[in-house]
Order: C-alpha cells, then sequence, then structure tokens
C-alpha cells in the first residue's frame, strides 16, 4: 500500500504521524511511504532522513492525499484536509469527533474510512493509543509543576526536592490513573513527598504495591480531598471519567484554604478540568494566577516534547498501522480492537458513543463492512 504522511497544520502542532523509524517498518513490510517535505521538521527529521528510511519525499499537501492508499496523521483533519480524503482511502489518526460535527460530517461526505486512535482498544478495555500521550503528559506535569513554584513565575518559591536540611515539597495527584501514575513517577524521583487520591480502592491497592511505601495512597472522600488540597505544594489534577466532562473536585472556596503560591496542574483541562478555576492555556502562556495559586492548563502538554511525543504514539500505532496496510479494511474486519476503532466509513458513523454524542444514525461496522 501507498502509505501518506501530511505536515501537520493544525497550530503549534509539532509531532508527525510517522516517525522515520517507522517508516523503516513500513517499508520493510513492502510498503511505499511518501511523506510531505518538511513534515518532520518539529521532531528535526529532515527530508534527508526520511529518504535514507526509504521514504519518497512529495512537495506538497495535495500529492500525499492524491495517492496514498492510507494517510497517517496526528491531528484530527482540518478543512482543508478533509476536503481532499476520498472514498477507498483510509485515515488513521486522532479524531476527537464526539464533540467536533463539522469534522463528523465533513469525513461522512468525503466516503473515507476513518479509524481514530482514541477509540481502539486492547484486550484489557484500555484505551492503547491514548495511553502514551497520558504518559508524556503525567511526567510533564511535574515539571510543569517544579517551574510554576519557582519565584519568578509567581510560585511560592519552593524546590520540590528540597535539599539537606531542609523539607521537600508536598505534591498532590488527584486520580492514580497513567496520568497520575507517571506524575507520581516523576515527583518521587524528584524527591518529593507525594500523595495519589483515588476513588478505586483496586486501583490504590496496585499503586500502593507499585511504589512500596514510597507515595501515600489515600481514598478520595471529600474531606480526604480538602485536607490534603490545603497541605500542598503542587496539585495534579489527573482524573477521568470515561467519556464525561471532568468533575469539578477543587472549588474556588477551596483555594483560600491553599499556601500562597501553591500550584494547580490541571491534566484534565482537555476534559473540561477539574479545579473550578481552570480555563485552557498554550505552551506560549501556560499559567496564570488565581486568588494567589498558580494555574497551570494547558490542553495540548505532549506537543510541548515533539520528539518524545512522536516517538512513544508511533511505537503504540505502529502495530496496528501495519495491520491496516498489510491487510487494508480486512485488518478492522478480523480484529475487533481496531474496529473500535472505526469511527466513520461509506459516509455513516460506526462507533455507537460517537453516533450518540453526534446525535446522528449509528451504523454497525460489520454489517456496514460486509454490505
Ligand atoms: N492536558 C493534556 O495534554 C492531556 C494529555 C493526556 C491526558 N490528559 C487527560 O488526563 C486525564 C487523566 O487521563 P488518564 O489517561 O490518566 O486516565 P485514567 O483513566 O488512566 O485515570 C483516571 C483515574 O481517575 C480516577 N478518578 C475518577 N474520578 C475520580 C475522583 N472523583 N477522585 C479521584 N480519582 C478519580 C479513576 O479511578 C482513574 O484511576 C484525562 O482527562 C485525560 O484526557 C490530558
Amino acid at each position: 500500500m501507498l502509505v501518506g504522511v501530511p505536515k501537520e497544520i493544525k497550530l503549534s502542532e509539532y509531532r508527525v504521524g510517522l516517525t522515520p523509524s517507522a517508516v523503516g517498518e513500513y517499508v520493510a513490510h513492502g510498503h511505499q511511504v511518501l511523506v510531505e517535505s518538511g513534515a518532520g521538521a518539529g521532531i528535526g527529521a529532515t527530508d534527508a532522513i526520511y529518504r535514507a528510511a526509504g521514504a519518497t519525499i512529495a512537495a506538497d499537501a495535495s500529492e500525499v492525499f492524491a495517492k496514498a492508499g492510507m494517510v497517517v496523521k496526528v491531528k484530527e483533519p482540518q478543512l482543508p484536509e478533509w476536503k481532499q480524503l476520498r472514498p477507498g482511502q483510509i485515515l488513521f489518526t486522532y479524531l476527537h469527533l464526539a464533540a467536533d460535527a463539522p469534522q463528523a460530517r465533513g469525513l461522512m461526505a468525503s466516503g473515507v474510512t476513518a479509524v481514530a486512535y482514541e477509540t481502539v482498544t486492547d484486550a484489557r478495555g484500555h484505551l492503547p493509543l491514548l495511553a502514551p500521550m497520558s504518559e508524556v503528559a503525567g511526567r510533564l506535569s511535574v515539571q510543569a509543576a517544579a517551574t510554576a513554584l519557582q519565584k519568578a513565575t509567581g510560585g511560592r518559591g519552593i524546590l520540590l526536592g528540597g535539599v539537606p536540611g531542609v523539607q521537600p515539597g508536598k505534591v498532590l495527584v488527584i486520580g492514580g490513573g497513567v496520568v497520575g501514575t507517571h506524575a507520581a513517577r516523576v515527583a518521587v524521583g524528584l524527591g518529593a513527598m507525594v500523595t495519589i487520591l483515588d476513588r478505586s480502592l483496586p486501583r490504590l491497592r496496585e499503586l500502593d504495591d507499585l511504589f512500596m511505601g514510597r507515595v501515600v495512597t489515600r481514598y478520595a472522600t471529600r474531606d480526604a480531598l480538602a485536607e490534603e488540597v490545603a497541605g500542598a505544594d503542587a496539585v495534579i489534577g489527573a482524573v477521568l471519567i470515561p467519556g464525561a466532562a471532568a468533575p469539578k473536585l477543587v472549588s474556588r472556596k477551596m483555594l483560600g484554604t491553599m499556601k500562597p503560591g501553591a500550584v494547580l496542574v490541571d491534566v484534565a483541562i482537555d476534559q473540561g478540568g477539574c479545579f473550578e478555576t481552570s480555563r485552557p492555556t498554550t505552551h506560549l502562556d501556560p499559567t496564570f494566577i488565581v486568588d494567589g495559586i498558580v494555574h497551570y492548563c494547558v490542553a495540548n502538554m505532549p506537543g510541548a516534547v515533539p520528539l518524545t511525543s512522536s516517538a512513544a504514539l508511533n511505537h503504540a500505532t505502529l502495530p496496528f498501522g501495519l495491520a491496516l496496510a498489510d491487510k487494508g479494511l480486512a485488518a478492522i474486519a478480523a480484529d475487533p480492537h481496531l474496529r473500535n476503532g472505526l469511527n466513520v466509513h461509506a459516509g455513516r458513523i460506526t462507533h455507537k458513543a460517537v453516533a450518540d454524542s453526534l446525535h446522528l444514525d449509528f451504523a454497525d461496522p460489520d454489517r456496514l463492512m460486509a454490505a
């Protein structure tokens, strides 16, 4: 199959659909890869590096969209991109269609077969193509907190790890899933005192085993939350209720109980945020202060580290992408996890939750593909 990689055109997006290393894997499977000139600039991968990996370089995106049997991207296609998609072509990328009716209608009109990274599942019912970005955001969240705690950025003026004779900072992680676990790991590595709150007792047991006494785990009752928030130097918001907006766990009133210059990092901001006073920010202007508390609420945290993020994303997408390239639509028919990723096919929405969110008709993918 001819696999196409256009340059990402969404604002401030520096990741790339296929890294040179992934290109090498597709080529080894006997596929041709067509990469738009400059697509890898954000990760320092020049056209020459892509050529050395076995790709052919296209002068512009229109050549990629016109020739590719499968288009591999990172972000959801933008308007000029939907217009170039066509029936018989596979699109493999993040889509986040549930809250994006114009894009959904654009993909339906194009006739493309669109497989969304965020709804592909694994045998444990997890979302394996979302996890790497949660890992990146979790680890980055503590770096963000450490910077925001510095005096010049409005913080308390605390070094998270302390020094001999001076106590370290207190980090509270709310939600001990993928983001929360990786945040805790980095905070522990820096030498901070770390507490994780979660509403899942099985998850708290796993975390207790994992960290071997190096973090405190606490069940997230309202009073435990209020007590921990008041004592923390940095709070990492990492909760997720699948398919729902994040619950507002820290109210504006609670900010008054916190230490002046303490920091809130709302990783869940992409789901609306879990602090009442959060609003989305960007990497160019990541923080703001409310009632003396520094807020960091960047909605696309992995975009800050495109080299790491592109590699991590490619490692997760590679087996699914190769299956699609090797077998085309038959790969979707054969693999229930890939089929869960199918969001649009032959002009219809093929994912139940996406169809329900958009108030559009759901088409059963098995019946549609058999037709
Ligand atoms: N801002 C970004 O760039 C970025 C990047 C990646 C992920 N995220 C977001 O980070 C959030 C966490 O993602 P994840 O992959 O870690 O999810 P996850 O499902 O792995 O973990 C969520 C955890 O939250 C816990 N939880 C749910 N409600 C709770 C409550 N009321 N109190 C305490 N714990 C509660 C769950 O039990 C679970 O352990 C999501 O909103 C995700 O969209 C944001």
